[in-house]
This record gives C-alpha cells, structure tokens and sequence, in this order.
C-alpha cells in the first residue's frame, strides 16, 4: 500500500474491502483525480494564455464579471444603435466577453476583415453555435456543412447559379410580382393602403423559390399552404429560441410546445423535398434523362432540382437524394428572408426619399417605353442587342446597394479560427477563438463611410464605388463562404422593385421603424408603408422584365 494509503482507503470507505481490491481502487481513484486535475491545470493554463494574447485588443468596460458584455447584445433597436457606438469608438477591432469564459473578437473595418475572409475555409470555418439550431431543419446543405463535404458541394452547386440557369428563372420573378401586385390593387380599392411589405413581400418570394426549387406552383400568396405555413413556422421558432437561454439546451427543448411544434414543421418540409425528389427520380426512370431534359429545353423551365440531380463531379459521382433533399431546404431558407429583407428595406428606403423614387421609376419607364414583353431578350443569346433590361437600371441597382449597405440582410456572420491569424497591424487573432464579422458595423463605420447613417445611392456610382475596398461593402459576406446566391437574389430584388415602382407609389408616413435583427433584418412588428397604384400602369412592357449577364 502507499503511505498514508490507509488514511485515504477509510476516507473514502475503502477500508471495508479487501485490501488487494481496496488497493486497485485506489489506484484507479487516483489516476482518475491526476488526469481531472492535469485537464483543469492544462484548461485554465490555456485559458489564461488566451486572456493575456487577447489584451491587444481594447474592450468596452466590462458590466458585470459572470456575464461579461452580455447585456450590450440586444436583438433590437437599442442594440444596433448600441452596435454603432461601439464601431465609433473602436472602428476596426474589439472584444467582447460572452459570460466568464467566451471571448469574442468583433471584426467591423474591411482591412481587419480581410485576413478572416482570404483565409481558406478550414482555417476560418463557419462557426455552428450561431447556426446549430437550424440543423434539424437544413441538415448537412451548403449553409451548415464543413470540410471537404462543404467544398465538394460548393463546386458542384456553382453551375446551379450561372446566370443560363438563372435566366429561366426571370419569368417566375415576374410572374409571381404581378400576383403580389394584384392582391395590393385589390387592398388598394382604388386608392391607397397601408401594408406590411414584410409580410406580403415574404410570401412572394417563397412562392417564387417553391417555382424556382421545385417547379411547384402553391398559389400560397391567394391562400394559406401548409408547407409554406411550415417554412414561415420554422425560421420564427428559430428566432424565438435563440432568445431563450434554457431552450439552448436540445433535451429540453424538444420536451416544450414549441420543440414539438419545430419537430412537425421540420418533418412537413422533409416530406415535401423528399416527395418531389422521389417523383422526379421516377419520372427520370420511365423517360430517361436525355429525353426528360430535352423537354426542357423545349421551354419548360429547368428547376434547381434538375440541376442538383444532374450534378456530378470530374470522377462522375453525383448527389444522393438526403444531399439534394438538404440543399434545396437550404435554398428555400437562406433565399426566401434574406431577399425579402433586401426587398422590404429597399422600397423603405425609397419610401424615405421620393426623389430617388422617382428617378428610378423614370429610369425603368425609359427603358421599357414603347416595348412588347415577347421583344425582351436575354442579353447572352443576343449580345449585340442592348436589351439586358437589368444592366441598364444603374440608378436601381445603386438604390438597392445602398439599401443593403444601410439595412443589410445579414448583419453579422461568425467564423472560428483553427489557425492563429495575423492582423495587419501585426496583431494576432489567437486561435481557437470566435470572430464575428459585423457587417452591420462595417457599413456603419464613419472610418469607411463618410455620414454613414444617410442613404445616399450617389456612393455606389461606379466612379466612386472603383475607389471603395471591396470588403467595405459586405452583405453576401466575402471570401470562399460567401453567398452562392447572390446573383440569383440581386436579379430578384431589382425585377420585384422595378415592377413595383413602375405600378405603384410608394410612402412612409413618417415614423420610424425599430430595427430588429434576427436571422435576418427585421422591424419591430413590421414594416409598414402606403402604397399607391399609379393610374394607366398597365401597357404591356410593365409587366416584365428580363436579366442580363452581370
Ligand atoms: C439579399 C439576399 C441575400 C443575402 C443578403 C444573403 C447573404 C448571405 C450571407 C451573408 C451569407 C454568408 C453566411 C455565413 O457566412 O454564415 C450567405 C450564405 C449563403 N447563401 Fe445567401 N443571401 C441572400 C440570398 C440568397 C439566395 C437567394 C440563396 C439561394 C437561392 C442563398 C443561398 C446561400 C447559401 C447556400 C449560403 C451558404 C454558402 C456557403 O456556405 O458556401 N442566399 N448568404
């Protein structure tokens, strides 16, 4: 036995036992209380390494040591303003504490960003505690996915975005514009009526995303549908739980009305992904692929189904149907919000200023006057016609930039770093930490914009805008995980707002909306504007418009 061994066997209540039985034990008991020791040892050894490497970096006064800066993060309007306090005091780099042991490093100048951004996606990949809570819904899709899965998926979903693929989606934009833009001349009733954008904008843009993904046709903005009530379902519950902190933990969750609702709501669209997806394998199957895709090119639109299972890479593997099934369920939620933030804050913004309002309606009556729909081309198949219709709105798409630099969609997105990275200024990002990328902040920072807070589409002139450091303006994000979608999202969102313009007017009545930053930017109980149809709108070259190659 080992000295003072006796001592310890009755401490512990050994000493009833044999002592060859009582002398394992103990030996076991021990190495046992060496390795839990050597781990806080080595744990607080690292963390306090941490704190001091992270001394560079200046912080905002801490509240409270337990919580940290906890109470300087709010999901609302005090929060952002709260957010460009900070950026005005810190402008490129700071550290905030999330409780006692959870630094994270708020990156808000482009120079500072960069280094976060250029890095590969292994040394700064996504962070999933902002994300985990999707997981059940979206699976392993582009959004969630890591590593060589993640990079094997991004090549093999890039053609899905190339604008010959997106070219067939401009009849959907407009098709289901003009069903939104019906339902608001029927609320309208001849004159003017307030309306949530959000709430109408939201559901066309889904309606276009089911037609776009999964060439469905739900009619979901004439009545309610039960898969689309599912997806709205989902991304609320979402929100709501990240704002709960006992709801973090899974176990309990699951166990609330809320859990068991998420649950339901995630099987309702599994089972709808998974439905078109068999229906289409079973199509391919009794017509073959040559003969399915050729009626396609016979006009019928070629949905990011199709595409996703025609995928397939140099070696000649192709997607499995739970992979299709995870990216489209991806595309149906990171498309649907995001651009119907962008669209909502944009004719907010337009709202604000009517002269800007007017130049871009001028713009858009200009380019269509005297035209017949069937004479808009794509510019691709006819380059030497001038018809790209949306590469010749400058003054639109500056006002939307401008828009998305005021209201960005997304306005933080969080990496974790592997590796250490080094600043420019010679400072290091220790690895191991979290960062998070405010483009809230960025496009916010008085040291990048000057008057930051004013909405001026002048910025985005293309002189000016040559001068601009590309990370200065962020909102698809930037480096090898930024948006597969933007292109998709920016030819959207300028068709939706054209035709928009071009039928009705639009105003704010003058308060001011309180942002609410969730998945996605929101505003506190809406974001309401009056809407007015614009009389002898309806000659035939309003009602659609074509996009080009960028
Ligand atoms: C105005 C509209 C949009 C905005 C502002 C936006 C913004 C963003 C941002 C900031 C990210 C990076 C997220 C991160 O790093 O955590 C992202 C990623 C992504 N977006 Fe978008 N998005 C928009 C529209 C779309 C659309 C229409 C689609 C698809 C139809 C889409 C699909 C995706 C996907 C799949 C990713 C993950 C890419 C990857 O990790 O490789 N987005 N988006």
């Amino acid at each position: 036995m080992l000295p003072d061994s006796e001592w310890l066997s009755r401490q512990l209540g050994l000493a009833v036992l044999w002592p060859g039985v009582s002398s394992v034990l103990l030996l076991v008991f021990l190495a046992i209380s060496t390795w839990v020791l050597s781990r806080v040892i080595t744990s607080v050894h690292r963390y306090y390494i941490n704190c001091q490497r992270l001394r560079c970096f200046p912080q905002p006064p801490l509240q409270n040591w337990f919580l940290g800066h906890l109470r300087l993060i709010d999901s609302n309007e005090e929060g952002l303003i709260r957010t460009v306090q900070l950026v005005n005091t810190f402008r490129e780099i700071f550290l905030m504490w999330m409780g006692p042991f959870h630094p994270l490093v708020i990156l808000c100048h482009p120079d500072y960003i960069r280094p976060l951004t250029s890095a590969s996606a292994n040394i700064a990949p996504k962070d999933k505690i902002f994300y985990g809570f999707l997981e059940p819904w979206l699976g392993d899709g582009l959004l969630l996915s890591k590593g060589d899965k993640w990079s094997h998926h991004r090549r093999l979903l890039t053609p899905a975005f190339h604008f010959d693929i997106l070219k067939s989606y401009v009849k959907i934009f407009n098709q289901s514009t003009n069903i939104m833009h019906e339902k608001w001349k029927h609320l309208c009733a001849g004159s003017s009526t307030h309306l949530d954008m959000f709430e109408h904008i939201s559901l066309m843009t889904l309606d276009s995303l089911q037609k776009c993904i999964f060439s469905y046709d739900s009619g979901c903005q004439k009545k309610s549908n039960p898969y689309i009530s599912a997806i709205l379902e989902l991304s609320s519950l979402v929100a709501c739980r990240s704002k709960q902190l006992l709801f973090f933990w899974d176990s309990l969750y699951y166990l609330t009305s809320q859990g068991r609702r998420f649950s339901r709501a995630c099987h309702l669209v599994h089972d709808f992904s998974d439905a078109v997806i068999q229906a289409r394998r079973r199509i391919l199957d009794k017509h073959g692929c040559d003969s399915y895709f050729s009626s396609k090119d016979k006009g019928k639109t070629m949905d990011f189904i199709d595409v996703l299972l025609l995928a397939k890479d140099e070696n000649g593997n192709t997607l499995s149907d739970k992979d299709i099934q995870a990216e489209a369920d991806t595309f149906m939620f990171e498309g649907h919000d995001t651009t119907a933030s962008g669209i909502s804050w944009a004719l907010y913004n337009l709202a604000q200023h009517q002269e800007h309002q007017d130049r871009c309606r001028q713009e858009i009556q200009e380019l269509l006057r005297g035209r017949h729909p069937e004479e808009i081309e794509w510019s691709n198949d006819r380059p030497v016609i001038p018809r790209d219709d949306l590469s010749q709105m400058p003054f639109l798409s500056m006002c939307i930039k401008e828009s998305l630099r005021l209201h960005p969609p997304v306005v933080t997105v969080t990496r974790f770093c592997t590796k250490d990275i080094q600043l420019p200024d010679g400072r290091i990002i220790p690895k191991g930490n979290r960062c998070l990328i405010n483009i809230f902040g960025t496009h916010h920072n008085p040291s990048v914009w000057t008057n930051p807070e004013v909405y001026d589409p002048y910025r985005f002139d293309s002189n000016k805008s040559q001068k601009m450091s590309p990370l200065a303006f962020i909102p698809f994000s930037a480096g090898p995980r930024n948006c597969i979608g933007q292109n998709f999202a920016m030819s959207e969102m300028k068709i939706v707002l054209a035709l928009t313009l071009l039928q009705f007017r639009v105003f704010s009545d003058g308060f001011l909306p309180q942002r609410k930053p969730e998945l996605i930017l929101r505003a506190e109980g809406g974001l309401w504007l009056r809407v007015e149809p614009i009389l002898n709108s309806s000659s035939p070259g309003l009602h659609r418009l074509e996009t080009p190659q960028e």
